[in-house]
């Protein structure tokens, strides 16, 4: 039943209803179809057309679709759709040729017809037969309300974007003004992976990894940035643009590959979209446009869709992927190398018994349990949640550091506390059902992102979990140093002048600037160790005097200042020795 799940318009059945005679004959039914809105080979067999004859006598039929899950398919709505063209044809409105790799319900191919009276030709390719259909029936009843508009010659073809030979159609429409638009599918090939399908490219050089690797083995990749890819290299020296919707993930994989791909692109735009408003979905997304056949360049002027406000330009500038080069540009003198080493925190990876809080003199952990423990292990702990003030010795959570170092023997525990012994043994199986592997014969109650560096008393911190850039100075409570969870990373510093200023450093504005010229704020864990590692504090420290310090740190001495000084000048093989 080829036309059971399809939206067919009245205006288009009351059509066939009225030519029911030539459907007899798919033949001639497609000459009068080519000749009404140019698409070629409406029917591809007398079946088709035989099929339709039995549907004309029926209602027209709105059914409820599927999810294509491992088709990605988010249909683009008309008015979208109808935006992108709009904005694609205003920077350039002499197109000849356009394809729409996997057209879906075809609302692509419709905007730009509605676009254009220049068009010549239109190509679609859609896996699914019913949207091929949908995509058909729409252009037909198109042109049965505008009779006298421009008819390209159309074809909408059932196929496989993966075995689709575009290199052949990049050849045959070579002369043609281009225009690549669409929205390829959402998915990617771990998804695709887990659910079996084989809605997969062939073994292929996808990224330059060889043969499967390529495909499955460099994590996890999205279709949309192969489709893009494989677009890109075919008709890049076309006269046109490829514009597509995807997630901007993908738009930021294309412009850092450009490096290595050199297609002939230029003046990428990337425009924001709201997908959760336009699709439904939480992932970030945007209309990536970009001129083809022009001399490459690397960068990409972001903005917001609608309101087309001006946000950065991103890209390759001066060797460095950044996002945005108007700060970098201004701040790059502190990417370097950070004399001090960033860390993470604590990672017990059993959180409901080894985070607990203090009350009315007992402990109660996340179990709700009650209990006692002797203050030895005991220290106060700070989660990613917790660094939003500018300086803290307050806390929350508490937790039991177990161990001085990864591996330590943790037996002393039994002989020495026996109150901390009797609460651990007491939730052994929370830490023997700890999955990851790095706890296999291990001690027990071993935890891990703990050394020298987790005992410094002052720790400039910053949360690894969110977008913000701030760092907080932690300082110890009644001397005793407060830990950080593994979702945090810090610098450690045994005196509260030396902390206060690497804090003042961290957080003036120059590094803010060079911090977020480099973050990508829309990945995930954009803030990690290479991204602080690349703060170089004998730079930023030059940037600065005395003087603009004394006006940030109380009692700060022109001695601490030269001591720090000293202390970034040792060489970086010496850096242990600062934490
Ligand atoms: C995100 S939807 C977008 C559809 C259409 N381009 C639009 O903008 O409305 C992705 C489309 O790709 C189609 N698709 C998925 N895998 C495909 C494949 N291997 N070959 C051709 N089309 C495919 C889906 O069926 C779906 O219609």
């Amino acid at each position: 039943m080829i036309y059971d799940d399809i939206n067919i318009s009245s205006l288009a059945l009351e059509f066939f209803k009225e030519n029911v005679e030539n459907l007899s004959n798919y033949n001639t039914s497609n000459e009068l179809l080519r000749k009404i809105c140019g698409i070629n080979n409406f029917f591809t067999s007398q079946n088709e057309a035989t099929e339709l004859l039995e549907k004309i006598t029926e209602e027209n039929s709105i059914v409820s679709e599927p999810f294509r899950r491992e088709y990605g398919d988010f249909q683009t709505n008309e008015n979208l759709a109808l935006q992108v063209a709009e904005y694609t044809f205003l920077k350039r409105n002499d197109f000849e040729f356009v394809l729409e790799p996997t057209c879906g319900k075809g609302n692509f191919i419709l905007a730009s017809i509605k676009q254009s009276n220049s068009l010549k030709k239109i190509v679609g390719v859609e896996i699914y037969q019913p949207y091929v259909w949908e995509t058909k029936f729409k252009i037909l009843d198109y042109y049965l309300l505008n009779l006298n508009a421009n008819k390209p010659e159309i074809d909408i073809i059932h196929g496989n974007v993966f075995e689709f030979d575009y290199n052949q159609l990049a050849e045959s429409t070579s002369n043609l003004k281009t225009l690549v638009i669409g929205n390829p599918p959402w998915v990617t090939n771990s998804e695709l992976g887990s659910i079996d399908s084989k809605n997969l490219p062939q073994k292929s050089n996808f990224k330059n990894h060889s043969g499967f690797e390529a495909i499955t083995g460099k994590g996890n990749f999205d279709i949309g940035e192969y489709i893009s890819l494989i677009m890109l290299k075919c008709f890049e020296n076309h006269i046109g643009t490829f514009a597509f919707l995807i997630k901007n993930s993908v738009v930021k994989n294309l412009i850092q590959d450009q490096k290595r791909n050199n297609f002939k692109i230029r003046h990428s735009e990337k425009l924001n979209i709201d997908s959760k408003k336009e699709f439904n979905v939480s992932v970030n997304a945007c209309l990536f446009l970009t001129n083809l056949n022009n001399e490459p360049d690397y960068t990409c002027e972001e903005f917001d869709f609608y309101s087309r406000e001006y946000l950065t330009t991103f890209g390759w500038y001066r060797d460095k992927f950044v996002y945005s080069v108007k700060d970098y540009d201004i701040s790059s003198i502190v990417d370097g190398k950070s004399i001090f080493t960033w860390r993470s925190g604590v990672k017990h990876d059993c959180s409901k018994v080894m985070e607990f809080e203090r009350m009315n003199g007992h402990f109660i952990n996340g179990l709700g349990e009650e209990f006692n423990l002797e203050k030895k292990l005991v220290f106060g702990l700070l989660k990613s949640s917790d660094l939003k003030t500018d300086k803290t010795n307050d806390y929350r959570k508490l937790t039991i550091i177990t161990q001085k170092k990864i591996g330590q023997e943790t037996n002393y525990i039994k002989d020495s506390l026996p109150l901390t012994y009797k609460y651990l043994s007491s939730q052994k199986d929370f830490f023997d059902k700890r999955k990851s592997s790095i706890y296999k014969g291990k001690p027990d109650f071993s935890i891990f992102g703990i050394g020298d560096y987790s005992f410094a008393k002052y720790k400039i911190a910053i949360s690894g979990l969110y977008k913000s850039t701030h760092f907080t100075l932690v300082c110890p409570e009644d001397s005793k140093p407060i830990m950080l969870d593994d979702t945090c990373y810090f610098i450690g510093f045994k005196n509260i002048k030396m902390a206060e200023i690497a804090h003042f450093l961290v957080n003036s504005d120059l590094v803010q600037k060079f911090l977020k010229s480099i973050i990508f704020s829309d990945s995930k864990r954009s803030i990690n160790k290479d991204t602080l590692m690349r703060i170089d504090f004998e730079k930023a420290y030059e940037n600065f005097e005395f003087e603009n310090a004394k006006d940030r740190i109380s009692d700060l001495k022109i001695e601490h200042w030269e001591e720090f000084g000293d202390m970034i000048k040792v060489s970086v093989s010496d850096q242990m020795s600062i934490f």
